[in-house]
């Protein structure tokens, strides 16, 4: 890694099941190899704990993206690279989380809801289907769409290697990593 790294959040957002976690997974394997400091916040893991209790309710849900939001913020600023793969499905709390962080890097992990639903990793669709779940992004409440995302990755169009890789261009370009790691990324898929 040679210097000292600078922190900053890549806040991935999008749809159940549009790919937000394995992204991360693969990010994480990538950077750690590396030795840069990481901290993962994945949405389940934040709900068991740091947001045990809350419901999927607007004012919940915006609670939640507040916590994750101010622990990606303390992270940040102590240098470490944050990765949230959190689905946060509106524009205006994202909005104040990166303006919170500053070093803030929004990722618009998009798939077609069509896609999602059929991927059903968890088999929440077809429970929100059925009625056996309310409040369910996508089905029966809203997601907002990233106006202007630093980075989009289409996971129904590119593999997950494509995907990560699009992200760790964009900090490259932003100066958060090394390109010598970014070229040693590119040539070595062994990690996936
Ligand atoms: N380019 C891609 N990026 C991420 N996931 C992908 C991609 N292509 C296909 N997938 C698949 O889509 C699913 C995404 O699930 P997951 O990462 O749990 O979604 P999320 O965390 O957004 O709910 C996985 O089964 C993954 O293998
Ligand atoms: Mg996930």
């Amino acid at each position: 890694m040679g210097e000292k790294q600078r922190g900053v959040t890549i806040w991935l957002t999008g749809l159940s099941g549009a790919g937000k976690t394995t992204i991360c997974r693969f990010l994480e394997k990538k950077l750690r190899s590396q030795e840069y400091k990481i901290e993962v916040l994945d949405g389940d893991v934040v709900r068991k704990n740091l947001s045990k209790g809350l419901t999927f309710s607007k004012e919940d849900r915006d609670e939640n993206i507040r916590r994750i939001g101010f622990v990606a913020h303390l992270l940040t600023r102590n240098n470490i690279i944050v990765l949230v793969s959190v689905i946060s499905p509106y524009r205006v709390i994202r909005e104040e989380v990166k303006a919170q962080i500053g070093d803030f890097i929004e990722v618009y992990v998009n798939a077609p809801l069509e896609v999602c639903e059929q991927r059903d990793v968890k088999g929440l669709y077809k429970k929100a289907r059925v009625g056996e779940i309310f409040d369910f992004t996508g089905i029966d409440d809203l997601y907002e769409i990233p106006l202007k995302p630093d980075v989009e990755c289409k996971t129904n169009q590119e593999s997950v290697a494509e995907s990560a890789n699009k992200i760790l261009s964009k900090l490259e370009e932003l100066g958060y990593i090394n390109s010598l790691l970014l070229s040693q990324l590119h040539n070595n898929y062994s990690l996936i």
